[in-house]
């Protein structure tokens, strides 16, 4: 089933959308009444004085103020975790997963939701999260809302509605969506099951890859990041907003839905994008580029080129390069790289890295190519070659990835994965 929404086009714009006509003030934000008696809000994700070219906000024009909700209570973090992770000790190893298995009991996002990983410090707003979401149920009744960073959706599995504040988005396998930091929303499932990674920015809200030499054009373009229209209801009930605030899930009650935005303004609202349209650029010639090329979102993190997180795709291509290992080149790297796989088989591994697994090569931790996939690429005959049914993708951080006691001790692990490595034999002949 596939659902087809209407949205707003370009990265980052200024947009507005209004559900009722005259909703939207004109030439000013907060007059002494607004139309049909709503209320207005502002809602800001970087500070009052950030650089106007960086600085996010909007204005809601709601039925009620977000100040209308009931008293927080902390609840069971369950499998959630954040950055720094403490209960476990991080090793230096090379780390592999299979995917986390489906539910058989009814289970929403909320109650699906766990961390594989996270990095920096979610209180000093540096570093990621890494989760996976496993659900067959959609929310009923209950909103969730991340004080701790944007979230970015990687749907492997399923196709699931985002309701947010702002409207709604459509996502399935092959797509991504971003939800900015405190902006609540709620997992409607348009299949029985829906599986994905979720990464936690707790840094800057993600930006554009500079595209350098290439141009004006190419990798992934403004146009193509879609963003909801207004869309409002207005219900009142017995419901619950789930809140992640420095690390912990607290509850409070709140007795009406939160979607009750009847018209917004701004730039800092969800936004959805197609990977099928990502400008794959690569080389013509001769050896390997650095994955850096296929960079999707980047969060710059205060030292130029050094990325909080970069999300990074390995989509379908041509392969053309001469007298070239294809396949990535063995490598140690300051960057620490959790990778997952969306559909498909990864070029640098054949066998083990599975749609929905994950793997985890952290700071200065060597890895490449398994045995079998070095001794095929290095003797292929290199005419151009197409990789098809393929979607790897790459969060690359700056700070060291600290897999959770969930992840190093649970049954999920691959306790043999360093053996992709054994077959690789002493050739020199000096
Ligand atoms: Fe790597």
């Amino acid at each position: 089933m596939t659902i087809e929404l209407e949205y707003m086009t370009g990265f980052g714009n200024e947009f507005e959308t209004e559900v009722l006509p005259g909703a939207l003030p004109i030439g000013q934000f907060s007059p002494q009444k607004v139309k049909y008696d709503l209320y207005a809000e502002q809602f800001n994700v970087t500070a009052f004085t950030a650089p106007r070219c960086d600085n996010r906000r909007n204005w809601f024009y709601r039925i009620r103020p977000s100040v209308v909700q009931g008293e927080y209570e902390a609840i069971d973090n369950a499998l959630v975790r954040s950055a720094p992770i403490t209960e476990v000790v991080t090793p230096p190893s090379m780390l592999r997963w299979d995917p986390v298995e489906l539910p058989t009991e009814k289970t929403d996002f909320i109650d699906g939701l766990v961390t594989m990983a996270a990095n920096g410090s979610v209180n000093g707003q540096a570093g990621i999260g890494i989760h996976i979401y496993a659900a067959n149920s959609s929310m009923e009744g209950r909103y969730f809302c991340n004080a701790d960073g944007e979230l970015l959706f990687v749907p492997e599995l399923g196709e699931i509605i985002l309701h947010t504040e702002c409207g709604k988005l459509a996502i399935k396998a092959g797509e991504i969506a971003v939800i900015p930091r405190g902006i609540k929303f709620s997992v409607e499932l348009l299949t029985d099951t829906a599986r994905g990674y979720i990464c936690e920015n707790y840094g800057q809200p993600y930006v554009l890859a500079e595209r350098g030499p290439v141009g004006a054009n190419g990798y992934a373009n403004d146009r193509d990041f879609e963003y909801p229209i207004a869309c409002f209801e207005d219900k009142q009930g017995d419901f619950e907003l789930v809140t992640k605030f420095g690390g912990n899930l607290f509850r409070c009650d709140i007795g009406h839905s939160p979607f009750d935005v009847v018209a917004w303004t701004g730039n800092s609202a969800p936004y959805k994008y197609d990977l099928s349209r990502f400008n794959v650029i690569n080389t013509v010639s001769f050896d390997h580029p650095d994955p850096s090329i296929f960079t999707v979102l980047t969060s710059p993190s205060g030292t130029p080129g050094v990325a909080n997180i970069d999300f990074v795709v390995f989509p379908p291509r041509w392969m053309v390069a001469e007298n070239t290992f294809r396949p990535p080149y063995y490598h140690r790297n300051m960057m620490s790289e959790f990778m997952g796989l969306i559909e498909g088989v990864y070029d640098a591994k054949e066998h083990g890295f599975v749609p929905g697994g994950s793997s985890l090569h952290n700071c200065m931790s060597p890895h490449g190519p398994e045995a079998e996939v070095f001794e095929k690429a290095s003797n292929a005959e290199l005419a151009p070659q197409r990789y098809e049914n393929t979607m790897a993708f790459m969060f690359e951080s700056r700070y060291i990835i600290q897999p959770t006691k969930f992840a190093l001790e649970g049954k999920t692990r691959q306790p043999n994965y360093s053996q992709c490595w054994k077959g690789i034999k002493k050739k020199f002949k000096g």
